[in-house]
């Protein structure tokens, strides 16, 4: 089969990587290409997946909120997150699916002990996360903005970082803010040393290895988890709603590792 992973830039993607990881460990011929769309040419994109025969694709920046106009089938989680990261073609239909929040959400899975969740930005991948844990935990938002939250379809507590003692009782807290990409300084936008000294703390970002907020709260002795294995799961969930089949979660896993030692 045919895959692909849509953006603006992408070359920068590591999905191909991955995914080629899989097909190489599962012994299947699927192809799995970087497309680059020119956001003049995206009202084309049926034409333009169509031609190349792609089966089923991804979707990074900037056009997952985009793709909800674009498909003709979105799934309950698609519409709760609000935005569509793997698109589906089954006889000509396109459906429109998130597999971002449930790639976290199975990324922390051994860490769920504790129910005090609190997430850190209101943006896309904050929204994602929060739809997916916050049935079954208590999700707080710290936000520069708390608006963006009001906007969503679910309901989810927020607040600013200077109004909030949310952070005292956090079993978990996810940084899903650029804070620690490149280009951004490393703000304190939380202080570790409130936490809970038995807190996990996430970053969704996977490369560099340590953000700022992972390295201070490595430093004090917290666990740490980086957003490689939810680039996993979500690429992984990918495969599924394509195939039908199990990806090869380990030989994904490794071949990233590699390419980023
Ligand atoms: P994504 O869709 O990938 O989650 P996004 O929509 O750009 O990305 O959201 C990024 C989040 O990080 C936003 O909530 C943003 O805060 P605002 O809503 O107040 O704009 C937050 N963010 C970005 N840069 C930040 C910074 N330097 N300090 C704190 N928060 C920041």
């Amino acid at each position: 089969m045919k895959f692909a992973v849509i953006g603006h830039p992408i070359k920068h993607s590591l999905s191909p990587l991955m995914h080629h990881a899989n097909f190489k460990a599962l012994q299947t011929d699927d192809e799995y290409a970087a497309l680059h769309i020119d956001p003049k040419h995206f009202h084309h994109l049926r034409d333009i997946i169509q031609d190349k025969a792609i089966d089923g694709f991804n979707i990074t920046i900037p056009y997952k909120v985009d793709m909800l106009q674009v498909v003709d089938v979105v799934d309950t989680e698609a519409q709760m997150i609000g935005a569509i990261n793997t698109v589906h073609i089954k006889d000509g239909v396109w459906y429109g699916y998130n597999t971002d929040g449930a790639g976290f959400k199975a990324s922390i899975e051994n860490y769920i002990g504790g129910k005090n969740i609190v997430v850190l930005g209101a943006g896309g991948a904050s929204q994602a996360i929060c739809y997916t844990l916050f049935k079954d935990n208590k999700v707080t938002v710290l936000n520069r903005n708390t608006n963006r939250v009001a906007d969503w379809p679910f309901q989810i507590e927020a607040y600013t970082y200077d109004m909030s003692d949310a952070i005292k009782q956090a079993d978990i807290v996810i940084n899903t803010t650029p804070v620690g990409m490149d280009g951004f300084m490393a703000d304190d936008l939380i202080d570790i040393s409130q936490l809970k000294p038995s807190a996990v703390v996430c970053d969704i970002i996977y490369t560099p290895d340590r953000t700022p907020i992972l390295q201070s709260a490595a430093q004090r002795g917290l666990s740490i988890i980086n957003g490689l294995d939810m680039f996993v799961n979500q690429g992984a969930l990918s495969y599924e709603i394509w195939t039908g089949n199990k990806a090869d979660k380990t030989a994904m896993k490794q071949a990233v590792i590699n390419y980023l030692q």
